[in-house]
């Protein structure tokens, strides 16, 4: 029986994963949060793996308050950077694929394409440029790693923008949101089937991938798509706003490639709508 470590197992996607995990009971599980392994710890990663052969470690611990990272950027790049080097380290040490989460803000948006894995970086934000020091430091130590770049990521658990747009739906809100940025949103229960098939294949094609939802749309878009697979586009004013100012600068363009994704693993990638619609119905 494979062992699989989730780290930042009370985050999001953590919580989609273990959602999936309770149908599969061929892998013996050790979902780890924050408090039971900070990954910024060596002597808390020492423990746990030095407890029993840990065959993959899925890593969902990250700083994604890409406002506050701005401020606060020696946080950022201790979680997102130097703690997913440590990772990278044991993992290597003991044999552990390390399954990683990446994100779009790697990239500066100023492509007008979709974004292939080995395009050029350059973040634009302390999100961005933390995470992206947190991939080069996995190329560089361990070669049995997967990192998959995500986008827009939102499901039924944590914070998120379709849970935001549900919420002010029930407060009947009028919505501002802006149309500057484009990318895809993406369902993270999908995300979570994919690392869980991965795992279960055994599929050995290591190295970074892009994923995310098939299409491309806006906030705005995004927060439309919600409001008609939830009935209330007559209970909402929904505006077009791009005069609302953040404090980290985000990619205008972020669509990521999925063509390298589709030629190592079976995998079916659904559109950002259908995902949004499976989400709804499913809760
Ligand atoms: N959300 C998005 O839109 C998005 C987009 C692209 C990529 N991603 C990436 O996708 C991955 C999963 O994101 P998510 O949405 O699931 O994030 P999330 O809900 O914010 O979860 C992150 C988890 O990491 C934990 N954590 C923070 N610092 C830690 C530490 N030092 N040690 C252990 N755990 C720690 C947090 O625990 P506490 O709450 O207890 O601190 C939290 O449970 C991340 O790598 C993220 O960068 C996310």
């Amino acid at each position: 029986m494979k062992t699989v470590l989730v780290t930042g197992a009370s985050g999001q996607l953590g919580k989609c994963i273990q959602k999936l995990a309770e149908k599969e009971d061929t892998i013996d599980w050790l979902f780890m949060d924050s408090s039971e392994i900070d990954i910024t710890s060596t002597s808390d990663l020492s423990m746990c793996f030095g407890n029993k052969q840990i065959d993959y470690c899925i890593n969902c611990a990250a700083y994604t308050n890409v406002e506050k990272a701005e401020s606060d950027k020696e946080k950022a790049f201790s979680i997102n950077a130097e703690a997913v080097k440590n990772l990278a380290e044991i993992c290597q040490k003991h044999k552990t694929v390390l399954i990683h989460i990446s994100t779009d803000y790697v990239f500066d948006g100023t492509s007008t394409s979709h974004y292939k894995e080995d395009d050029k970086t350059n973040p634009i934000n302390v999100y961005g440029a933390s995470k992206l020091k947190g991939e080069q430091y996995i190329q560089n130590t361990i070669g049995y790693h997967f990192i998959f770049r995500t986008s827009w990521l939102y499901s039924e658990y944590g914070h998120n923008f379709y849970k935001t747009i549900l919420n002010k739906a029930a407060e009947n809100a009028t919505l501002n949101i802006t149309t500057a940025q484009k990318g895809t949103p993406t369902n993270a229960n999908h995300l979570a089937e994919l690392l869980v098939q991965i795992i279960k294949e055994e599929n050995e094609n290591y190295g970074l991938y892009h994923y995310s939802n098939a299409g491309e749309t806006t906030w705005h878009g995004f927060a439309k798509e919600i409001l008609r697979v939830s009935n209330k586009c007559n209970e909402v004013i929904l505006n077009e706003d791009n005069s609302y100012k953040t404090i980290a600068e985000r990619p205008e363009y972020s669509v990521l490639d999925k063509t390298k994704l589709k030629t190592n693993f079976e995998v079916e990638v659904a559109s950002w709508q259908d995902a949004v619609l499976e989400l709804y119905n499913n809760n």
